[in-house]
């Protein structure tokens, strides 16, 4: 069974991995899906627009390793403010979950749950799909 101080500490160890050299803003997540943990951090590249928010590089790994139920995601960086995903990383996370708990944590340490529902109730959907 795997702890949430487990998951904030993998988090906590893919920001300190991220190639961010452009924006020098880490960022680093964990998503805990059928028990086990699957991390991202985000991928920066010279031409900007080509980067890749931490959130979406975690879910590329789950579904990578074959997960199938995304239970929660820890986000983290070492700014004072929140790190609430990005528009994109929500529609991303959408595809694959209905909910699921979100715990942010910013640079000094603080923690707050939210889910994604709460953060994002309709995402972009077609007819029949
Ligand atoms: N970033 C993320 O990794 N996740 C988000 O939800 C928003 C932003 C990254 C992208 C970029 O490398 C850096 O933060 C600064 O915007």
């Amino acid at each position: 069974m795997i702890s949430e101080d487990e998951l904030i500490q993998k988090a906590i160890k893919a920001k300190e991995r991220a190639y961010a050299p452009y924006s020098n803003f880490q960022v680093g997540a964990s998503i805990l899906a059928d028990g086990k943990i699957y991390v991202g951090f985000n991928i920066e590249n010279i031409s900007y627009s080509l980067t890749i928010c931490a959130e979406r590089v975690a879910v590329i790994n789950a579904l990578l390793n074959g997960a199938k139920n995304f239970e929660k995601i820890v986000i983290t960086s070492d700014s004072e403010e929140f790190p609430y995903p990005c528009g994109a990383c929500l529609q991303f996370l959408s595809e694959f979950t209905k909910d699921m708990d979100i715990i942010l944590i910013n640079g000094e340490g603080r923690t707050k749950s939210t889910k994604l529902k709460e953060l994002f109730p309709k995402p972009f959907k077609k007819e029949g799909l």
